[in-house]
C-alpha cells in the first residue's frame, strides 16, 4: 500500500535525477550560454542576402562589428548583439534590415494554446520566440505551466513561486480587493458594498513589494526576456480556487493581462505565452490576455478530437466569462474577449505519412485557411534537442547532419513566416495608443 509519503519520495528521487541532467545539460557553468551564428547563417539564413553582399559590405566598413574567426578558417561568427546592431547600422539595396513594426501599438501578444497534452506547444513557443529574436523582434515569453517546459529549454532552473504567473496573481488579488474596497468605502451609503477581508497569510507574502523586474528575467539570448515557472506554482490552481472565494469579484482571468498592460509599449515587440495542457485559472489569464491565439495539434485523429473539445471547452469557459461581467467588479475589463485572430497550427507532421496527409487535410477540410499552410515536419532534431532542450537556432549546425539540421530549420523558418504575416495583421489591428 502506498501513500503520500511514498510518491513524495518517488518525487525527491526523481528530483535528484532532474537536476544531475540539469548539469549535464547546461554544463561547465550551469547557465546556459547563446552560441554565435556564422556569417553565412548571418547573411542568408539571418538577413536573407547574398553571402558574398554581406561580406563586401563588412570589408567596405571597419567600424562595423565583425563578429570572430573561430579555429576552422574562413567563416566569421556573430553574437546576437552583434547581429542587432548591423540590422541597425546596415541598409542593403537601400533596405533597412530592422523588422516592420506598425507605430502607435503596444506589443502584440500571441498565446500557444491547446489543452490537449503533448501538442507542440512548448517546442512552438520556443521555436517562435527564437525566430523572432534571430528576426530582429524583442520578446518577452510568459510561462503558464508549472511543468515549466520553457522555462528550463531557456535556462532558468531556480525559480521561486513568488516570481511567477501564480505572483502577478496573487498580488493582481490584493491590489484589485484594495482598490475595490476603496471604492466600495466611497459609494453613496444605501449601495454599500462588502468590504472584502485578504487573510495576512496572503498579505504577509509580500507580494506587494515585488516590482515588474522580478517577475521578468533575462536569458541566454539577449532580446528574450522571460516571466519563468516552476513546478512550485502547480498548487496556483487550488490557491485561485481558494482567492476568487475570497474575493467572488476579483476578475481573476485578467490578473496577467493588467500586468502586461502596465509593461512601457516600446519595452518588447512581442509576448509569447506558452499554456499549460488543461483549463484552468492560468490558461484562462494567458488566453484572456493574448489577442491571438495560436492552436498546435499533433497529426493524429484523436489529436483532432482533442483538438475540437479543446474549442469546445475554451468557448464555453469564455461564455461564462462575458456572462459574469461586472463592469465595477472588472474595472477596465472588457467583456466578451475578443480576439484578433485564431490559427491552427499542424506538428509532428510527416509528409510522407498517409494518415498524417489525411488529417491535414481534413483539418482544412473543417477550418478553412485558418489551418497554417506550413505545418511543423516530425524532425530527429528536435527530438534529440528535446532532451538536451535546444531549439534548432541553438544548434550548432556543425554538430549534426548538415541535411537534418537544415530539414529542421527550414520547417520552423517556413512555420514561423506564415505565424509573422499573421502577426503583423493582428498588430495593425490593435488600439492606436498615439
Ligand atoms: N516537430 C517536432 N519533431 C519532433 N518532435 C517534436 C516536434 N514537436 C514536438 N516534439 C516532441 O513532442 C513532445 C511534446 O512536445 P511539447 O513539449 O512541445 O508539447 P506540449 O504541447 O508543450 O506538451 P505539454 O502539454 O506537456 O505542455 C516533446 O518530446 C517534443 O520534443
Ligand atoms: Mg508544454
Amino acid at each position: 500500500m502506498y501513500t503520500h509519503e511514498d510518491l513524495a519520495r518517488l518525487q525527491a528521487q526523481s528530483l535528484k535525477m532532474q537536476s544531475w541532467i540539469r548539469r549535464q545539460t547546461f554544463s561547465p557553468e550551469n547557465t546556459k550560454t547563446l552560441r554565435r551564428f556564422s556569417s553565412w547563417e548571418v547573411s542568408e539564413l539571418i538577413f536573407k542576402v547574398n553571402q558574398s553582399t554581406f561580406r563586401g559590405r563588412l570589408a567596405a566598413d571597419p567600424n562595423l562589428p565583425s563578429g570572430e574567426v573561430e579555429e576552422d578558417g574562413r567563416q566569421r561568427w556573430f553574437s546576437l548583439a552583434e547581429i542587432n546592431e548591423l540590422r541597425r547600422r546596415m541598409k542593403i539595396n537601400r533596405k533597412t534590415l530592422l523588422p516592420p513594426r506598425p507605430a502607435n501599438k503596444r506589443a502584440i501578444r500571441v498565446a500557444i494554446a491547446n489543452f490537449k497534452g503533448g501538442a507542440g506547444k512548448s517546442t512552438v513557443a520556443l521555436h517562435f520566440a527564437h525566430a523572432a529574436a534571430l528576426d530582429g523582434y524583442r520578446v518577452l515569453a510568459v510561462d503558464f505551466d508549472p511543468q515549466a517546459t520553457l522555462s528550463h529549454s531557456m535556462g532558468l532552473s531556480d525559480v521561486v513561486e513568488d516570481h511567477t504567473v501564480w505572483g502577478i496573481m496573487a498580488r493582481d488579488l490584493i491590489h484589485e480587493t484594495d482598490r475595490m474596497n476603496a471604492s466600495a468605502a466611497g459609494a453613496e451609503s444605501g449601495t454599500a458594498l462588502p468590504q472584502r477581508q485578504i487573510p495576512a497569510a496572503i498579505r504577509d507574502l509580500g507580494l506587494d513589494a515585488l516590482r515588474m523586474g522580478d517577475f521578468i528575467q533575462p536569458t541566454a539570448w539577449p532580446t528574450i526576456d522571460i516571466i519563468p515557472s516552476c513546478a512550485n506554482a502547480a498548487f496556483v490552481e487550488f490557491a485561485s480556487a481558494q482567492y476568487r472565494h475570497l474575493n467572488p469579484e476579483w476578475s481573476f482571468f485578467a490578473a496577467v493581462s493588467r500586468f502586461l498592460d502596465q509593461i512601457p509599449d516600446d519595452s518588447y515587440d512581442m509576448i509569447l505565452f506558452d499554456c499549460p495542457p488543461a483549463i484552468g485559472y492560468q490558461s484562462m489569464n494567458a488566453v484572456f490576455a493574448a489577442d491571438m491565439l495560436y492552436i498546435p495539434s499533433g497529426p493524429g485523429y484523436w489529436e483532432y478530437d482533442s483538438t475540437t473539445s479543446f474549442i469546445g471547452q475554451l468557448a464555453e469557459a469564455l461564455e461564462d466569462l462575458a456572462h459574469g461581467a461586472d463592469s465595477f467588479a472588472h474595472g477596465q475589463v472588457t467583456l466578451p474577449k475578443v480576439f484578433q485572430d485564431i490559427r491552427f497550427l499542424m506538428t509532428r507532421y510527416e509528409p510522407g505519412n498517409e494518415l498524417h496527409r489525411a488529417m491535414f487535410d481534413a483539418f482544412r477540410k473543417v477550418f478553412g485557411d485558418r489551418v497554417a499552410e506550413s505545418p511543423i515536419e516530425m524532425t530527429r532534431a528536435v527530438e534529440q534537442s528535446g532532451r538536451f532542450l535546444s531549439s534548432v537556432y541553438e544548434i550548432d549546425y556543425r554538430e549534426m547532419t548538415r541535411g537534418t539540421w537544415r530539414r529542421a530549420r527550414a520547417t520552423f523558418d517556413a512555420a514561423y513566416a506564415e505565424f509573422r504575416g499573421h502577426m503583423l495583421a493582428a498588430w495593425e489591428n490593435l488600439e492606436d495608443r498615439s
